[in-house]
């Protein structure tokens, strides 16, 4: 490879890495909500921090197209770019996720976890429900905000998830909603 090539490719690797600790301009408007670092502790606000990249990215653009709709959180994203999307996904999936402090039901979260194993839930989340590229982090997230997602699954109020969460949901029923929800805000 010509000398002037190498330096090319030097100068694009180094364009293409963000500072690791560089903050997207919009981050402050998402801190409202989702807290500062996306570390929220409300528990109607889902945590951001320390949730994979893809997957935020593709929240956020299922939001602007209508694929998923929210009176709050629909709003944020008109007239966001791509990139923008994707430089912040990449910065919240950098955070370090808070620790719980919800009062775990210690018999509802065993119960919660028989659930898990019997519907082969970590075949997609992963173990410790860690999550995958498109497949969430659930460790950890707002009981709250769990139970909505299971029952806005179930009730096809949220399909913005090409058919695994809304056919594993209707196998749950509000019990195992629950159950869940206690064993997976522990992990
Ligand atoms: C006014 C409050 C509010 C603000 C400000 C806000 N959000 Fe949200 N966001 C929400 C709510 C509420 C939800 C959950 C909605 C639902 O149940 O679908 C949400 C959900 C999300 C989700 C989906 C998370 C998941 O686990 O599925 C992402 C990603 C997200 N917000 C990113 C952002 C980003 C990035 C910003 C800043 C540009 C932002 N939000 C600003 C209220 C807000
Ligand atoms: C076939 C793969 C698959 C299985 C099995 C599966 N999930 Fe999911 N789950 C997904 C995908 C993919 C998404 C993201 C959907 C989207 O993009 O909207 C998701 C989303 C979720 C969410 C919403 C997370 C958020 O931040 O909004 C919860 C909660 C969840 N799953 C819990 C579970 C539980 C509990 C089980 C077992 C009872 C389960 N999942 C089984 C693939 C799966």
């Amino acid at each position: 490879m010509p000398a002037s090539l190498l330096l090319l490719c030097a100068g694009l690797a180094v364009q293409a890495q963000p500072a690791a600790d560089s903050v997207p301009a919009k981050a402050a408007v998402c801190a409202a909500c989702h807290g500062p670092q996306g570390q929220s502790t409300q528990a109607a606000f889902p945590i951001l921090a320390g949730q994979t990249s893809r997957y935020l990215y593709l929240q956020l653009r299922d939001y602007q197209e209508d694929r998923r709709k929210n009176e709050l959180m629909s709003p944020m994203v008109v007239g966001m770019t791509r990139d923008e999307m994707r430089e912040l996904s990449d910065y919240f999936a950098r955070q370090k996720p808070p620790r719980q402090n919800f009062a775990v039901d210690a018999e509802k979260a065993r119960l919660g976890k028989l659930k898990a194993d019997e519907t082969l839930c970590t075949m997609c989340h992963l173990g410790g429900f860690a999550g995958q590229n498109e497949v969430p982090r659930v460790a950890g997230q707002h009981y709250d905000y769990i139970i909505k997602q299971l029952t806005d699954f179930k009730a096809r109020l949220r399909t913005n998830d090409a058919g695994s969460m809304t056919s594993v949901s209707g196998t749950l029923n509000a019990q195992d909603i629950e159950n869940l929800a206690h064993y997976l805000v522990g992990l």
